[in-house]
């Protein structure tokens, strides 16, 4: 059996993650430990809450000594670290909590690892961490740190902390680099679900800039799986990018969504852009592709249609988010417990 603490699972790709692993692993046993944030919502984790193989802790990734309690009391193997703020608008408007959690946060989780001698480490970090790309080329693991956005550089900085704990201390460690992820659950800030919503809600969809900056696209299930090759099968300090191959232009992406839910173009109303908006990211796969053999298999236009299905078939979930009512409510949910 092995035994996972993972951070950040109650939010959008660590409930990802937890759904995954409980129902493909039946040998792991997780203990999800979470601060539930706004974006962190047991909601995303309804149905395995209960689930004999996972435990849910309410605690702070900066709460050291929680940290360690658990991984004496649950006879803790592996850290995977998803736990962070992840917005870069709100990195904008108030960088301390991402350092704080994202920097600060993961030099405790690296700090307990060391301490309680964990076997494997697992930095769930992102393509950001390189900067922009102009019109050509992509990111490949050896391409320089150069981060724009105070999120990008508090998630670069835990990548360097991680790097720094493996050479001092030779903790186990492997770092993943993934693009942007879409999917269920996603909190409606981010581009896809804040688009799907306000489509749904007959809202403005606001574009920043010209609509031609480009992200690369990726399934969170494909994301998932590859975490998973990672954890199991990656070596010891490397760093691995994690993409699909999929860069769209913002506009693109939107309008896809529009004509998906029947919408009208004329809800898309350009906006002042992002402060020092990243023009283009795209990501080289192939070390992932051909040293752990991982493929990613959700084609953009097939996420894409059983994204808005979810969200479609989950409005409850995305008005109670929306309304603000959703922390009353995992409040009451946890209270219940
Ligand atoms: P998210 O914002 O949806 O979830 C973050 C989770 O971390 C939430 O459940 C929140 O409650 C929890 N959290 C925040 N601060 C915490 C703290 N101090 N202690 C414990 N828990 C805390 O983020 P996401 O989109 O699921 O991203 C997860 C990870 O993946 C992040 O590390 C992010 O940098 C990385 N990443 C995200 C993407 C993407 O496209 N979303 C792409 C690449 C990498
Ligand atoms: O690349 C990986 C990163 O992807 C992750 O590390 C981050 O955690 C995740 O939030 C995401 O960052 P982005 O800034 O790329 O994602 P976001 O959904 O905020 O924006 C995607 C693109 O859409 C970006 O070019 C900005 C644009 N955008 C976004 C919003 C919220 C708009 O045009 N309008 C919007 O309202």
């Amino acid at each position: 059996m092995k035994r996972i603490l993972v951070t950040g699972g109650a939010g959008f790709i660590g409930s990802n993650f937890v759904r995954w692993i409980l129902t493909e692993q039946p040998d792991c046993f997780i203990v999800n430990l979470d601060k539930l944030t706004y974006a962190g919502n047991l909601e995303n984790l309804e149905g395995f809450l209960k689930h004999p193989n996972h435990i849910f802790v309410k605690a702070d990734i900066n709460d050291g000594k929680t940290v360690e309690e658990i991984i004496d009391k649950h006879k803790i193997q592996t850290i995977i670290n998803f736990a962070a703020e992840s917005h870069v608008d709100r990195s904008i408007t108030g960088p301390k909590i991402f350092i704080e959690t994202n920097v600060t946060g993961t030099l405790t989780l690296l700090q307990a690892a060391c301490d309680k001698k964990i076997e494997r480490f697992i930095q769930i970090s992102t393509d950001e961490v390189y900067g922009q790309l102009g019109p050509t080329g992509k990111f490949t693991e050896q391409t320089p740190l150069s981060p724009n956005s105070p999120y990008s550089a508090s998630k670069a900085a835990a990548d360097l902390l991680v790097k720094a704990f493996g050479h001092t201390w030779g903790l186990n460690y492997s770092i993943t680099r993934c693009s942007n992820n879409y999917g269920p659950f996603q909190f409606p800030e981010k581009m896809i679900p804040l688009m799907i919503n306000n489509a749904l809600n007959d809202k403005p969809l606001p574009v920043y800039g010209d609509g031609l900056h480009v992200r690369d696209w990726i399934h969170v299930e494909d994301h998932c799986k590859a975490i998973w090759k990672v954890l199991a099968e990656g070596k010891s300090g490397e760093t691995y990018n994690i993409g699909s191959s999929c860069e769209k232009q913002n506009i693109e992406v939107v309008k896809t969504i529009l004509k998906l839910l029947k919408k009208p173009e004329s809800l898309i109303t350009f906006v002042k852009d992002r402060p020092g908006h990243d023009k283009r990211y795209a990501m080289d796969s192939s070390k992932i592709n051909s040293q752990l053999g991982w493929q990613s298999l959700i084609n953009f236009e097939d996420g894409l249609k059983k994204t808005i299905d979810w969200y479609l078939q989950n409005k409850k979930w995305l008005s109670r988010i929306t309304s603000g009512q959703y922390q009353q409510y995992y409040q009451q949910m946890y209270a219940n417990r």
